[in-house]
């Protein structure tokens, strides 16, 4: 939480515009800009993206605001996912492919839509058969494979939220959601390759099933036709499952506007990872109405996002907004460099991508392989999207020249997992480009900088501040699964008056620092409150802490974020051991093993630096802020509100004597 002064300050030099390709502007789903003026109609603005779907019934309500932050969207329309994202578009391209999968080994499977619907229909029969039931939330921990998606679709087919684990979390991680979930489903597999090697994933749900205060049920798909390590007894074979389930069709459940797609945990400021409750109608038609604007994806096109699906990223921009669609949403199951640095190349060039979609740490990781690696490779991206972290100019710069060959659009789309889908982002065909800048809101969004009472700071004043969201929209989430409470202290609390019911009272924190420009152009500058922004993942340094001080010899953590020129930010461990313990490599060792198993492997600290004391306020509290000076080589904050000055030099110091 910030209660020391906004000390990210904007350093970026003022950057020129780049105008979109007339031939992009010529093609584009929307090049109106009359569509901001439609949007401004609130709350009805919003009805042009639920219109893009197939309702069963008609909402009577757009928005239904009279308890906020609790808002209602779409109320009394009905409606299903699957449907939306399958069924409806099998009169017109039942053999076009859905979803375009390659293998890291090589394999490939392209998924028509008429594939997509048996195998959507007999795993949803083989979860009926289960056991689960409409809103029985089912956990998914599954890598970039074709059962992913089919699996959500599935679940959503019968109206069972999925809350779906990224593959890289932990055991531990994966226990601690399928608790805070009461998940009585868990669906896995045998295991995935990375980097030319068979991960085994069997073991995450062993270990996780060992811990977990439930007893729940485990479904296993495998990667090949045979599991290729030794699967429990106590699991059940999803392959056995389709078998007997093969050729069933499962009517899609007509859901509430209002009833839960999915639920997916991520990092807060405090305690534990949040479920983020999201609605099937508002966020259905916040994702695809945003990736028919803003992706501009056409059902004709070949798209790929290279986020992974375990992400908000791959749910709202793999999965439901491009097969709502209609599109051919490419997957990919491994890293962009095995087994050489043109794979992402090879990739798009074998299947002729149209749109890509990519994050800026893995635009850094390509400028550092050097324009070399594209060098043979002949594709040709129509559109490009960055996502995650802020862009710096120069990668900007780098992505727009060697892989757009400065005639593609590019979008830098701001958003997070609360919010279902881009919040800033500019319409590629009106806005111009700006490197380093996200842009303008999003039609129908309404973003505000505020200052640390909560006054607007205007545009003239250059100066950053909190970035917050003044009106509701569709894709926001609900609540926070189960805890209403934690919902609005961590989003709403600090810029609202709480007692007030009248919507104008609540206002969205974000949680990050924002500058805006007199051009209307937001540049996000980076997080505000004890919440990191490792590769584009974000980590909570309360988790990250929960999980050193596993470790006995430890007596207090504290997380901080040090830059990288590559990954954006990357953890620092501050440690002070226990009375009696040596500060040796073996513990050092020991504090990073235990951030691989709480967390990931994806989170492993950069430096675990061993001080004699932590630099705290007078009530106790650790300013981590001056820890990342410190990571940083920056010149320290203001330290006069510490129980000791004198603690932030005495480390440096003692780091600089190590
Ligand atoms: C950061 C990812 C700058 C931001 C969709 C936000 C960005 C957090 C951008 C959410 C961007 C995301 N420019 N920063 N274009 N997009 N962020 O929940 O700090 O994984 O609060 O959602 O990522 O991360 P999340």
């Amino acid at each position: 939480m910030v209660d020391e002064d906004i000390t990210i300050e904007s350093r970026l030099a003022e950057q020129e515009y780049f105008s979109p390709p007339e031939e992009f502007v010529e093609q584009a789903n929307m090049a109106d800009p009359a569509v901001y003026d439609r949007f401004d109609e609130f709350p009805e603005g919003f009805e042009e993206y639920a219109e893009m779907l197939d309702w069963d019934e008609q909402w009577d309500e757009v928005l239904d605001d009279s308890n906020p932050p609790f808002y209602e969207w779409f109320v009394g329309g009905k409606l299903n996912a699957s449907h939306n994202c399958i069924d409806r578009h099998l009169d017109e391209r039942k053999n076009q492919t859905a979803l375009l999968w390659e293998g890291e080994d090589g394999e490939q499977r392209n998924v028509s839509y008429q594939d997509l619907y048996r195998e959507v229909n007999a795993m949803a029969a083989a979860l009926r058969s289960m056991g689960v039931e409409e809103d029985d939330v089912v956990t998914i921990h599954l890598p970039m494979v074709p059962a992913l998606p089919i699996t959500m679709l599935a679940c959503a087919r019968i109206g069972a939220p999925h809350s779906v684990v990224f593959a890289g979390f932990s055991a531990s991680a994966l226990a601690n959601r399928v608790d805070s979930a009461d998940s009585d489903h868990v669906v896995t597999i045998d295991g995935y390759y990375r980097r030319g090697d068979f991960l085994d994933h069997i073991e995450k749900a062993d270990e996780a099933m060992a811990a977990v205060d439930g007893d729940p049920e485990v479904l296993a798909w495998t990667r090949h036709d045979e599991p290729q390590v030794d699967v429990s007894d106590d699991y059940t074979m999803v392959a056995d499952l389709l078998d007997d389930h093969h050729g069933e069709t499962v009517e899609p459940v007509s859901r509430d506007a209002e009833d839960p797609l999915f639920l997916m945990y991520t990092s807060g400021t405090t305690g534990e990872p949040k479920g983020c409750q999201h609605r099937t109608g508002g966020y259905l038609a916040y994702a695809t109405g945003t990736s028919k604007y803003v992706e501009d994806i056409k059902p004709e096109d070949t798209y790929w996002c290279m986020a992974d699906i375990g992400w908000i990223t791959g749910h709202s921009y793999i999965v439901y907004g491009p097969l709502a669609l209609g599109t051919t949403t490419v997957m990919y199951e491994g890293t962009p460099d095995y087994p050489h640095k043109g794979r992402t190349w090879d990739i798009a060039e074998k299947y002729d991508v149209d749109i890509f979609h990519t994050s800026p740490t893995a635009v850094r990781q390509f400028m550092k392989w050097g324009e070399e690696e594209l060098e043979g490779y002949d594709f040709d991206f129509r559109h490009m999207t960055t996502v995650g972290e802020p862009i710096q100019p120069e990668a900007w710069l780098w992505y727009y020249k060697h892989i757009g060959g400065e005639d593609a659009a590019i979008v830098d789309t701001w958003w997070q997992t609360e919010n279902g889908g881009h919040l800033i982002t500019n319409l590629p065909a009106i806005q111009d480009m700006k490197p380093g800048s996200a842009g303008r809101p999003a039609p129908g969004i309404e973003p505000a900088i505020l200052d640390d009472e909560g006054n607007e700071i205007g545009a003239e004043a250059g100066e950053a501040g909190n970035l917050a969201i003044t009106r509701p929209w569709p894709g926001m989430l609900q609540t926070v699964y189960g805890n209403d409470e934690r919902f609005i202290a961590e989003y709403w609390e600090r810029f609202s008056d709480t007692d007030s019911d009248d919507s104008e009272d609540w206002v969205y924190e974000a949680g990050d620092a924002a500058v805006k420009g007199t051009d209307g152009y937001y540049r996000i500058l980076g997080r505000l409150d004890d919440v990191m922004n490792v590769a584009g993942h974000r980590l909570g340094t309360m988790e990250l802490e929960s999980a050193v001080a596993e470790v006995d010899d430890v007596a207090e953590a504290a997380v901080a974020a040090r830059d990288d020129a590559e990954k954006g930010e990357v953890p620092d461990v501050y440690v002070t051991v226990r009375e009696g313990v040596e500060e040796s490599e073996a513990v050092r060792e020991r504090i990073v093993g235990a951030v691989e198993d709480g967390i990931g492997k994806f989170a492993r600290p950069a430096n675990v630096l061993f001080v004699d004391d932590l630099p705290k306020t007078r009530s106790g509290k650790i300013m981590r802020r001056l820890l990342e000076d410190i990571s940083n080589d920056d010149e320290l904050g203001n330290t006069s509100t510490l129980a000791d000055p004198s603690v932030p030099e005495e480390i440096r110091d003692q780091l600089r004597a190590d």
